[in-house]
């Protein structure tokens, strides 16, 4: 921090988003070489780096003298939006291509693992990156035309134009990068003595001795011993424990040593998973494969183990001593009878990891004062066979649902079962055997009838209750059943291979190929397809070219600045927020004696210390400070003012509040609506009379759930009293600068014209800091108030996602009349909302999901109703789409089930009701310039979907665990705003512009200079945007609802235009004078060189008169998906989009903000699930337990077209709208996923239409994937054992998701 290195990001704490990875470089004793591999700073203890070399992205290259290859090539590939992630994405690439010059794709693929990305969809990174990578026969990229397979198009026959070149890359020098240390080889080579550091409350000691250790925990029984801190950092931090004495035995060589016996492989306890990884793999490489099954499956775990930063630092004997119920390795030691050596002052003892190992959640039978020193995994015998399984919710960097462990030792070359252990974690407390079943099974024949009598056995001894902590209770009992059917078929598989069953396992299953296989794909890239600048467009005319992010560079090198990274003002403070733990409750007393003791305490602030007024919020319904009542968990009730962040979030924990509890409503509850809504008044009635001509009508029901927004930054908020007049500087992460400042001065007690607040850039928004952003900075511009001095805040990642509120979840009903031939008549639907505590902009969000609700389709009678749900939950806010995706998701629901209802393929009774040019909406809203039937015949085209249909069909029919679906959806989606630009030409030419958008990632200050610089006739280099300030633009929109391209590009053009006619008779006097000597002149003249521009629509819900949008963005997508049946795995095969955004202004950031929107759609309906308790507690605060999508969830062949010649009048340089539109076309997965299981319920004989709400996870595809499996009868079915879904709408578990057996805070329970 002193020396001002502020590249490395902190996105999360908890070693979930990489976005802190730096490169850790150390001479390895044991090994005697020096090792370089990533790790996580912010789990990495500072007393650890020790002997350690740290680079930081600062440390490998930079602007001013030269970016290193793997800095220039992601930002030159627009791999860097917000670019907050970047520079953890870059020390990821740099530390592999410093252990592997020429890695190839699949390493840069695995060395992402553990890195996410909320903006760019990835693919861009992955392209950039694949220019280091080696291909055998590849040119490198250099042809980079078409052909060329670094744009994956080797099958393709399209051409492409590329959006990089990379001929102009700098070579990767290996030679050029910087050496390791001498001094601390020097330092190490000196004999080692036993250190000990101290600081305020904990003690960190590094022994070097195997009996200095045994002493030291002799000596502090309770002491923790940390190795990678991958547990202990997260308990600390996130749960609040503390250890004072910490123990380091990293140093300690038994505890490192490897050793091959006559019966296994002997690991000490501190091997990194890691050095693990490699230990096996070379076994399995050197060994008989019959001596190394349990090694495959220890590998086939480590694959799925964390990302690599936690696999580099964390140690085996740390996964085993957490003995987490859901650890991946114990159970596969477990079923191995993998041996354990535990060493204490009394002696060494050698146990077995059996039944007896643990003995409660997160217990073990090993001493306090006992250190485990090396575990014995063993060789496996011929025939013997061993699987290890896991589900998780996301393929990558997860902890498992339910994860096990499977070993059959048969009687010499028969097929007679001698010894059979089944260990599952997920499943109790603590990782368990399966004894009961395992007994009844010795002995047995390898038959069908024994797969018969597991199940049946399994679901007895693997069962739950309908109540267990962790809930997904169905989903988790089915699972130990798959995957015991998955590996009787694999070891029948392997019984046949041998000979010692006859019969032929192939086809047995219906299966046309292996079935156990995980679904892997790898992301082959894509392949776009943009528009080219018109023939004959200037050179230096930069619109519609591909112009590179203004600010990628300095992301790239971690020389950008965030709102955190503004440098300490002296006397500074740092603010924690004291937050509700009840959803609703009156306050009782607020003690705040034990946090004054802490040291550093300044003061705490609340409700009493706001000068102005408490009352605030969109709709004047919020407070700064909760007074009496508290009405959500995370309401904030006040802060503490500390010299340090670290001193401020102990005092904060220390506040102690006494509440009386009222009864509070988390969930949409149809039923009370009347009682708990917010309002109701939002409908639309229909035009032409009603339910005429209809043949047949059906009934049904969609939950779709919030999303929250996980922008990489999150709020964040430096207060600055200028101590005048009220006057106050706010740096802000924030959208929306104008209800900032209006909100910040009305908590003052001051006219807005005293408070400036401003905006470089943020990490990210989406729509979380268009308004949510204000609660944080009213409370801090208060405290900068009260103390004088200025005070900064940025939230921890799980104060944030606690407070902060996310996408509304929605609930339709609806009923739709048809005719058989598929054509939709009429629709009467219901919309609800759950809006949380406050109105904010739920109003806002369920218009636009009602004027969506007939996505692209022509419904000539419409009813509809929007209900906003008042609960006790954080208000809910804008989030990309704005309600829009709600509203055609449900849309899509009953158009999936029409299919069906008429027996037709979904894309003809879509196409048949898609509107045609000139029809008029349900809210009498002309189309023109409709170019969605183009989109869609183009996309059908271009993904060859019917030949990929008959494909998929014939998969179906081999496969039956395994199904394929494949789904074309189309988007139609509304763009309406007042924005304003400030440009101010100086004396030498250069000319500094300035509008009231924000930048988030989405390139908008980049578009901006390519209008300014068309605009003026100048050449991009010339224009220069700071950042955005309510006193250079005021009063202007929030960036958001897609619209700032539109609105404030037509504002620059404006005020530019403005200065070219003053610079006209300058011009016409002197015309072959260039723009200096133009500008020189008029500054001479006395022309003014600053000017300013300005760029209307409305609608009437009740009259359903006026027009809401001024112009519709159309896209098209098609997508093919693979189910596994089993486990409600899948997997994005591949995407075809295409979209029309008029002609583009920058086809690099508009791809970026398709593949972007695409994927961050994925996640909202496929993976991102929030998960409350009862009582209106968020579980999911994290990453460690809300997945977005990460590298390997992106569709294995993604490509992306923009529609050409389609030109709109209606924006800037004939432009559209992209930030928002794309988003919805991620449906096309959710129905894929549909589609396949349809497939699935075949082979079970449904074919009904079932329901499947949103989003798509494992837990949902396997549960709707009925079978022979989920329908078997356990002890604790019976009636009521699950709640109806009406009763229960909302991801609503008791206990922690993670399934440990206390209520414990989340991301600290893996
Ligand atoms: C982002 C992230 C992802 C993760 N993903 C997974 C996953 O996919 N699967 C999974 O199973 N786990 C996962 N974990 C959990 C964790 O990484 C592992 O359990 C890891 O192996 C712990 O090792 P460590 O060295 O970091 O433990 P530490 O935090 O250093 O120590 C953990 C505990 O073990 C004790 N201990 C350590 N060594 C000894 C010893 N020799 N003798 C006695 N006690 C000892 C310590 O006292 C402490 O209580 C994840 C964690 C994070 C942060
Ligand atoms: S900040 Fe370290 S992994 Fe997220
Ligand atoms: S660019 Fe990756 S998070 Fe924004």
């Amino acid at each position: 921090l002193s020396v001002g290195l502020c590249g490395t990001k902190l996105g999360c704490g908890e070693g979930g988003c990489g976005a802190c990875t730096v490169m850790i470089s150390k001479y390895d004793p044991f090994r005697k070489k020096i090792l370089h591999h990533t790790a996580n700073a912010c789990l990495f203890p500072i007393c650890a780096l020790h002997h350690v070399a740290v680079t930081t992205v600062e440390g490998i290259g930079n602007t001013k003298s030269r970016l290193h290859p793997a800095q220039e090539r992601i930002a030159k590939s627009h791999g860097s939006q917000c670019g907050f992630c970047t520079p953890g994405i870059v020390m990821s690439m740099y530390t592999l291509l410093r252990n592997n010059p020429e890695p190839h794709m699949e390493d840069i693929e695995d060395a992402f693992q553990g890195n996410l990305c909320r903006c760019t969809g990835y693919r861009p990174i992955l392209e950039g990156y694949r220019t280091f990578a080696k291909v055998s026969g590849c040119c490198g990229g250099k042809a980079n035309g078409p052909g060329c397979c670094m744009n994956g198009k080797e099958n393709s026959t399209m051409t492409s134009s590329s959006l990089f070149n990379s001929s102009e890359f700098q070579p990767l020098d290996p030679t050029q990068e910087p050496i390791f240390p001498p001094e601390l080889m020097v330092s190490f080579n000196k004999q080692q003595k036993q250190m000990c550091f101290k600081g305020e409350r904990v003690m960190w000691i590094q022994p070097t001795t195997l009996s200095e250790l045994v002493a030291l925990k002799s000596q502090y029984p309770n002491a923790k011993l940390v190795v990678g801190n991958t547990e202990v950092g997260i308990e600390m931090r996130l749960k609040n424990l503390l250890y004072p004495v910490i123990i380091a035995p990293a140093w300690i060589p038994e505890m490192n040593a490897v050793q091959h016996t006559e019966t296994g492989v002997t690991i000490g306890a501190a091997c990194t998973l890691k050095s693990v990884e490699e230990v096996m793999r070379k076994a399995v490489s050197d060994l008989p494969p019959y001596k190394t099954e349990i090694f495959q499956a220890v590998l086939e775990q480590l694959r799925w183990f964390a990302g690599p930063q936690i696999r580099n630092v964390a140690a085996i004997g740390g996964n085993i001593m957490t003995a987490s119920p859901i650890s991946d390795l114990n159970p596969v030691l477990m079923a191995s009878g993998s041996k354990l050596t535990l060493v204490s002052k009394e002696g060494r003892r050698t146990v077995t990891m059996d039944e007896k190992f643990f003995t409660g959640y997160r217990k073990t039978i090993v001493k306090p004062e006992e250190i485990l020193l090396s575990v014995e995994i063993p060789y496996s015998k011929k025939g013997e066979y061993f699987s290890a399984f896991k589900q998780a919710s996301r393929r990558e960097d997860d902890i498992a649902i339910v994860t096990c462990g499977m070993r059959v030792l048969f009687k010499d070359g028969t097929s007679q079962v001698e010894e059979i252990k089944l260990s599952y974690g997920g499943m109790a407390p603590t990782t368990i055997l399966a004894l009961k079943t395992c007994k009844e099974l010795t002995g047995r024949g390898w038959n069908d009838k024994l797969l018969q009598d597991a199940c049946r056995l399994l679901s007895g001894e693997m069962d739950l209750s309908p109540s267990a902590p962790g809930g997904m209770v169905d989903f988790r009992r089915t699972l130990t059943l798959s995957f015991f059917f998955k590996f009787y078929l694999t070891v029948l598989q392997k019984l046949s291979k041998s000979g010692t069953v006859s019969a032929p396992w192939e086809g047995r299953f219906g299966e046309g190929e292996p079935l156990c296989a995980a679904l892997v794909g790898k992301a082959r890239g894509g392949f776009r397809f943009e528009q080219e600048v018109p023939k004959g467009q200037a050179v230096e005319d930069m619109v519609g070219r591909p112009l590179v992010h203004v600010s990628a560079s300095k992301q790239a090198s971690g020389e950008a600045v965030y709102c955190d990274d503004i440098p300490h003002y002296e006397n500074e403070l740092y603010l924690t927020l004291v937050t509700s733990t009840k959803a609703h409750a009156k306050i009782l007393s607020v003690d705040t004696s034990e946090a004054q003791s802490v040291p550093g305490f300044v003061c705490f602030v609340s409700a009493k210390d706001v000068p102005g007024s408490n009352v605030t919020g969109i709709a004047n319904d919020e407070t700064v400070f909760a007074k009496d009542v508290v009405t959500c968990v995370g309401h904030i009730i006040g802060a503490v003012l500390a010299d340090t962040q670290e001193h401020s979030r102990r005092a904060a924990k220390a506040v102690k509040i006494k509440y009386e509890e009222l009864k509070p409503i988390v969930t949409i509850q149809v039923r009370c609506r009347f009682k708990s809504t917010c309002d109701g008044r939002h409908l639309i009635t229909p035009g032409i009379s009603f339910l005429q001509d209809i043949s047949f009508h059906f009934l049904g029901e969609m939950y779709l759930g919030g999303q929250e927004h996980f922008y990489l930054e999150t709020h964040c908020t430096l207060a600055v009293p200028k101590g005048e007049d009220g006057e106050m500087e706010l740096f802000v992460s924030t959208q929306n600068p104008m209800k900032t400042q209006e909100f910040a001065a009305n908590a003052l007690g001051v006219p807005s014209n005293r408070v400036v607040v401003r905006v470089k850039r943020m990490g990210g928004g989406f729509g979380g800091k268009e308004t949510r952003s204000t609660i944080l900075t009213s409370v801090v511009a208060v405290a900068a108030f009260k103390t004088g001095r200025a005070v900064r805040c940025m939230l921890d990642r799980d104060e944030d996602m606690l407070i902060s509120g996310g996408r509304h979840p929605f609930l339709g009903r609806y009923k739709v009349g048809f005719m058989k031939n598929g054509r939709v008549k009429s629709l009467e639907v219901s919309y609800y909302s759950n809006g949380g505590n406050s109105v904010d902009l739920s109003h806002g969000v369920m218009d636009r999901a009602l004027l969506h609700l007939d996505n692209s389709y022509n419904i000539p009678n419409v009813s509809s109703v929007g209900i906003v749900c008042k609960t006790n939950l954080p208000s809910n806010t804008a989030f990309r789409g704005f309600g829009g995706p709600q509203g055609m998701m449900i849309a899509e629901c009953w158009m999936s089930d029409l299919a069906r209802k008429c027996g037709l393929p979904p894309e003809e009774v879509r196409k048949l009701n898609l509107y045609h040019e000139g029809d008029t909406t349900h809210f009498n809203q002309k189309l023109e310039g409709f170019t969605l039937r183009r989109c869609w015949d183009e996309c059908l085209s271009s993904s060859s979907y019917h030949a990929r249909k008959k494909l998929i069909e014939e998969f179906n029919k081999q496969n039956r665990w395994k199904k394929r679906g494949m789904s074309i959806i189309p988007t139609k989606f509304g763009i309406s705003f007042t924005a304003g630009a400030l440009v101010h030409v100086y004396t030498d030419g250069s000319v500094l512009l300035t509008h009231g958008g924000t930048e988030m990632g989405q390139g908008l200050h980049t578009k901006m200079i390519q209008v300014a610089s068309r605009a003026l006739g100048v050449p991009t280099s010339k224009i220069y945007i700071s950042e955005t300030s309510t006193n250079t633009v005021p009063n202007t929109s929030p960036t958001a609802a897609s619209v700032s391209a539109d609105i404030n590009g037509m504002a620059v053009y404006n005020a530019c235009q403005t200065i070219l006619k003053r610079l006209e008779p300058i011009k016409q006097s002197n015309p072959k004078g260039s723009w200096e000597d133009w500008i020189k002149t008029a500054y001479e003249s006395c022309v003014s060189l600053s000017a300013t521009g300005i760029p209307d629509v409305g609608y009437n819900f009740e009259k359903n008169e006026g027009k809401p949008f001024s112009y519709f963005s159309y896209g098209v997508a098609c997508s093919e998906v693979e189910i596994d049946c089993l486990t409600g795995d899948h997997k994005n095969i591949r995407t075809d989009i295409v979209m029309d955004v008029g002609t583009s202004l920058n086809p690099a950031i508009d791809i970026g903000q398709i593949e972007g929107a695409f994927v961050q759609g994925i996640g909202l309906f496929t993976m991102e699930e929030l998960r409350y308790s009862p009582e209106g507690n968020l579980y999911t605060r994290g990453p460690g337990m809300y997945k977005i999508p990460a590298f390997g969830d992106i569709p294995t062949e993604f490509y992306v077209s923009l529609l050409r010649d389609c030109p709109n009048s209606k924006a800037v340089y004939s432009s559209k709208a992209v930030g928002e539109p794309p988003l919805f076309l991620s449906a096309s997965v959710f129905y894929a996923i549909k589609d396949a299981i349809y497939s699935a319920r075949k082979d079970s004989g449904l074919t009904e239409a079932f329901r499947l709400d949103s989003p798509a996870t494992p837990e949902r595809i396997r549960n709707a994937c009925v079978d022979i499996f989920t329908k078997m009868k356990r002890p604790n079915d019976g009636p009521g054992s699950t709640l109806p879904e009406h009763e229960n709408i909302g991801n609503i578990v008791s206990g922690c998701p993670a399934g440990c057996a206390t209520l414990c805070c989340i991301s600290a329970s893996r």
